[in-house]
C-alpha cells in the first residue's frame, strides 16, 4: 500500500494509476473514495472486491468538471442541468440515463448512471489526470463506516488498495446528496452533504421514495450500510437527558451534538464517555466529525452508542439518515 501526500507529482500518478486500471483512495469534500476507471469494467471490479461490495449495488462516476458530462450520460434532463450549473462542484449526485459506454458493473445492470463532480481541489486533479471519469464508491469495507481521512482507509483497506491519497479530512463529512433525475418529479435517494432546501429552491419538488422502493432505486439505502460494530440507540430530541440511568448497560458512551448537551448529560447520566459532534453546536462541524466520532468509539470498544436526533434540516436530514441506518444494522 503507498499512503501518498497530495503533492502534484503524487496527484499525477494516481492520475495514472487510474488510467492503468489500478485502484486508488482519493480525498473528496463528503468521504474518501476508492475510485477506477469508469469505463475499464475490470478496474472497477476490483473495486468490489476490495469493498466486499454486493454487485448489485451501483457506484458513483466522478468527472473532473461539468464539461465531462456527456461522456458518461446520454441525456441531461434540464432540471438537472439547473442543478449541475448552479451546485456542482459539490455533495450533489444527480442520477441520469447513462451511455453505452459505462459498463454494467458500474450501474448495477440498470440503464441510468448516478454521476457527481466532487469540489475537493485534489479529486478533481486526481480525474483531470486520470484523463477518464472515476467510479468510485466510498473507500469502506461494505456495511461500515464512510472514511473521512485517509488514515480511516489505510486501517481498513491499506492492504487491498494500490494507493491511498492523503487530502486531510473530509470538510462535509457525509456523503452526497443522491437525487434520480429520470423522473419529472425527481427522487430523493439519499439525504447528503447537499441540503435538500438549496435544491428545492432551484427546481421546486421533490419526491420520497415508498419504503420498498427505497431498496430496490438504490442500494445504498440499505438500513446497514454506515453501521458501526457498537449497537446505536437512536432518541428524539432532548430524551437523552431524561433516560433512567439505571437502563445504561455497562461499556456504553454517549454522542451529544454540542458542549451544552454534553454537560447536561454528565449531569444526568453515567455514560462511560461523551463525545461532542461540534462544541458550540454547528450543523456544518457536526456533519464533518460524526463518521470519525462513531468510529473513535468503536476503537475504544464501547459495545453500546446512545445518541439523539438533531434537528432535522439542512445538514441536520443526513445526520439523522446515518445515525438511523447506523441504529438499525441487520
Ligand atoms: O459522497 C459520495 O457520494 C461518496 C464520494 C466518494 O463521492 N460516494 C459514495 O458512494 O457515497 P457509495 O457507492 O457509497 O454510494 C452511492 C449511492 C448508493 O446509495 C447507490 O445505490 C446510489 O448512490 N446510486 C448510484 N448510482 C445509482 C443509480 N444509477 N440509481 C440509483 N442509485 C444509485
Ligand atoms: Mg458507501
Amino acid at each position: 500500500m503507498l499512503l501518498l501526500d497530495s503533492s502534484d507529482q503524487n496527484l499525477r500518478a494516481a492520475g495514472s494509476a487510474i488510467a492503468q486500471g489500478k485502484i486508488v483512495a482519493i480525498p473528496t469534500e463528503t468521504v474518501y473514495g476508492l475510485g477506477a476507471d469508469a469505463f475499464n469494467a475490470q478496474a472497477v471490479a476490483k473495486i468490489f472486491a476490495a469493498k466486499n461490495r454486493p454487485t448489485f449495488d451501483p457506484l458513483i462516476v466522478h468527472v473532473a468538471s461539468a464539461s465531462a458530462l456527456d461522456t458518461v450520460v446520454r441525456l441531461v434532463p434540464p432540471k438537472a442541468r439547473i442543478l449541475v450549473e448552479a451546485l456542482w462542484p459539490g455533495p450533489l449526485t444527480l442520477v441520469m440515463p447513462k451511455r453505452e459506454a459505462i459498463p454494467d458493473i458500474v450501474t448495477a445492470g440498470l440503464d441510468t448512471v448516478g454521476v457527481r463532480c466532487p469540489s475537493h481541489p485534489v479529486a478533481r486533479k486526481i480525474i483531470e489526470y486520470s484523463g477518464t471519469a472515476v467510479a468510485a464508491p466510498s473507500a469502506n469495507p461494505f456495511g461500515y463506516i464512510s472514511p473521512t481521512t485517509a488514515m480511516h482507509v489505510a486501517k481498513q483497506l491499506g492492504d487491498r488498495v494500490d494507493m491511498i491519497i492523503d487530502g486531510g479530512p473530509c470538510a462535509v463529512g457525509v456523503e452526497s446528496t443522491v437525487i434520480d433525475m429520470t423522473h419529472e418529479i425527481p427522487i430523493v435517494l439519499r439525504p447528503g452533504g447537499m441540503p435538500l432546501e438549496r435544491i428545492q429552491e432551484l427546481i421546486g419538488e421533490l419526491a420520497f421514495p415508498e419504503k420498498e422502493l427505497k431498496v430496490f432505486a438504490s442500494p445504498g439505502q440499505l438500513k446497514s450500510h454506515y453501521a458501526p460494530h457498537a449497537d446505536l440507540l437512536l432518541f428524539e430530541e432532548g430524551a437523552l437527558a431524561r433516560i433512567d440511568p439505571a437502563s445504561v448497560p455497562a461499556h456504553a458512551a454517549a454522542i451529544a451534538f454540542d458542549t451544552s448537551m454534553a454537560e447536561q448529560l454528565r449531569e444526568a447520566t453515567c455514560f462511560d464517555m461523551i463525545y461532542v459532534l461540534s462544541p458550540k453546536g454547528n450543523i456544518l462541524e457536526a456533519a464533518a466529525n460524526l463518521f470519525a466520532v462513531m468510529r473513535t468509539a468503536d476503537e475504544a470498544g464501547f459495545s453500546t452508542l446512545y445518541a439523539e436526533r438533531v434537528p432535522d434540516a439542512g445538514l441536520g436530514r443526513a445526520i439523522n439518515d446515518r445515525l438511523y441506518r447506523a441504529s438499525k444494522k441487520s
